[in-house]
């Protein structure tokens, strides 16, 4: 495998809206190690498929651009970092609903998977890479010194989403938010490749009644046993 092993890495994996995004960032913010968000990278290959015209099923046209991805995410004050494809900020554009749900389509894909691996661990860099999105325990980085899985029920999620949408002043309700996680989870735990599943050595971590900072005190103390800290 392709992976400096003396690089330590942490990975934070997990369906959409568990607050994996927010608790990975921290952490890798508090140990000072870099940070990957895996999500981004299929978000990226959605939107520059969608930009050229390529559809979600065009396998070999996407996995070649996941090859080809010219991308690099500048860390910001602000958790979310700004994302670089080909010398063109796309950090909101990625965001967009529509490409998360393109994206969810093009990572189906056992080509596109592949095709982003490399990437994905050139990542692991010293001092550390905390690691956040599906299967970065399970496939892409399977020797992690330590590997969380981090869950919250659907209606949980669902609120939790409809709440960062209000606040950003979007007019949403919460039915259809709720119906578009359990068709998203479905989608991503139910393919063969990599399917969204916790590592066997996984902690499992349920945040539906826990707060951002008993997630990430939690995860620090896992972090103190194993001396990452
Ligand atoms: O975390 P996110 O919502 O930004 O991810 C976008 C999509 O990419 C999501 O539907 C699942 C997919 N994904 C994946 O299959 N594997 C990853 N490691 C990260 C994301």
């Amino acid at each position: 495998m392709n992976v400096d092993e003396a690089v330590p890495v942490i990975t934070v994996d997990g369906p959409s809206g568990s607050g994996k995004g927010t608790i990975s960032q921290l952490l890798a913010q508090h140990l000072q190690w870099n940070f990957l968000d895996s999500g981004a990278l299929y978000r990226l290959v959605a939107l520059a498929a969608s930009r050229r015209g390529i559809g979600p099923d065009q396998a070999d046209a996407l996995a070649q651009l996941a090859e080809a991805l010219e991308v690099s995410f500048e860390p910001s004050a602000a958790l979310e970092a700004v994302v670089w494809l080909q010398g063109e900020d796309v950090s909101r554009a990625i965001r967009d609903e529509s490409i998360g749900v393109m994206a969810s389509r093009v990572a189906a894909h056992p080509v596109v998977r592949k095709a982003l691996l490399s990437l994905q661990r050139s990542f692991a860099e010293r001092p550390g890479l905390v690691a956040d999105g599906r299967d970065m325990g399970t496939a892409v980085f399977p020797d992690a010194v330590l590997k969380v899985f981090l869950t919250a029920s659907a209606e949980e999620r669902a609120a939790r989403r409809y709440k960062q949408l209000k606040d950003k002043g979007e007019d949403v309700s919460l039915a259809p938010l709720l119906a578009d996680i359990k068709a998203r989870d479905e989608r991503d735990s139910q393919r063969s490749a990599s399917p969204l599943k916790p590592a066997a050595d996984a902690m499992v971590l349920d945040s539906t009644r826990l707060t951002i900072e008993e997630v990430n005190q939690r995860i620090l103390a896992e972090a103190r046993v194993r001396g990452l800290l």
